[in-house]
């Protein structure tokens, strides 16, 4: 039995074994995939546990991205770019790292028929799962990339780390083509935004009952188009899923 997971805390709402499940079932290929909510401050110690009992992968979540990514003996390319890992795989004793969020996020923006490139693009959030597409979002080539955050210092932070790839900005009202939600939590519209929607496309990386606030205030603003993240978890679970097996 190929033995899986996903670290984060919480961790309930997660549909990853859901589509783990699927992938196994369609390859035909045996798996045991578990949600695992991992104590804050216990990371290392959690993860050293699901080793130890076999485990050959996992994927991880908020808000341990950065914390799995120092975790890794050797990264690839795409986790190196962003200094996040939402991907384990574990071979030989070692530890790898990957980061499929920012690929499976165009993979999904591209079903969708959206081009990234020379569109302003607004980001809310600065947290792991901002950091995580930021990579690849900046390789399709944008016009522009602002970011908001209730922490400013946050977004200072990613601001300097992508400072060598890309000019990123706090954002000043300019006229934005996609909305990008990342905040983790049930969004809640504090932000000073004057945001007239109705040419922007509004994309959020949460799912399910995750999604509603997000989706409401963006409604009320009348968002031209409204996404949730379920695109992009499926496309990034397939490229976890085929490191994996
Ligand atoms: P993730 O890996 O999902 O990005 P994270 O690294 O914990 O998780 O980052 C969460 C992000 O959501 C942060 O930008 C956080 O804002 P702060 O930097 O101010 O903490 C944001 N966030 C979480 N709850 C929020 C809320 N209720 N309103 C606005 N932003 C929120």
């Amino acid at each position: 039995m190929n033995k899986l997971a996903v670290f984060g805390n919480p961790i309930a709402h997660s549909l990853s074994p859901t589509l783990h499940a699927e992938f196994a079932r369609q390859f035909n290929i045996p798996i045991d995939y578990q949600k695992i909510l991992v104590p804050i401050g216990e990371f290392k110690k959690t993860v050293g546990a699901f080793r130890s009992a076999g485990g050959i992968g996992a994927n991880i979540t908020a808000p341990f991205k950065f914390e799995a990514y120092d975790y890794c003996d050797e990264h690839t390319d795409r986790a190196k770019h962003t200094r996040t890992v939402n991907t384990f795989i574990f071979k030989n004793n070692i530890c790898i790292g990957d980061n499929t969020d920012g690929a499976g996020f165009i993979r999904d923006l591209e079903k969708k028929q959206f081009q990234a490139h020379g569109k302003n693009i607004l980001i809310l959030g600065a947290g792991g799962a901002t950091q995580g597409i930021l990579g690849e979002l900046i390789s399709q080539n944008p016009n522009k990339i602002y970011i908001e955050n209730r922490t400013p210092k946050k977004v200072t932070n990613i601001i300097d780390f992508f400072s060598t790839q890309f000019q990123i900005d706090f954002y000043h009202g300019e006229k934005i083509d996609l909305l990008i939600n990342a905040t983790s939590m049930n969004f809640q519209a504090d932000y000073e935004l004057q945001l007239d929607l109705s040419n922007t496309i509004c994309y959020d990386l949460n799912y399910s009952e995750r999604h509603r606030t997000f989706s409401d205030w963006a409604k009320k603003n009348n968002a031209l188009v409204i996404y949730d993240g379920l695109g992009m978890l499926i496309e990034q679970g397939q490229l976890s899923f085929s490191q994996w097996l």
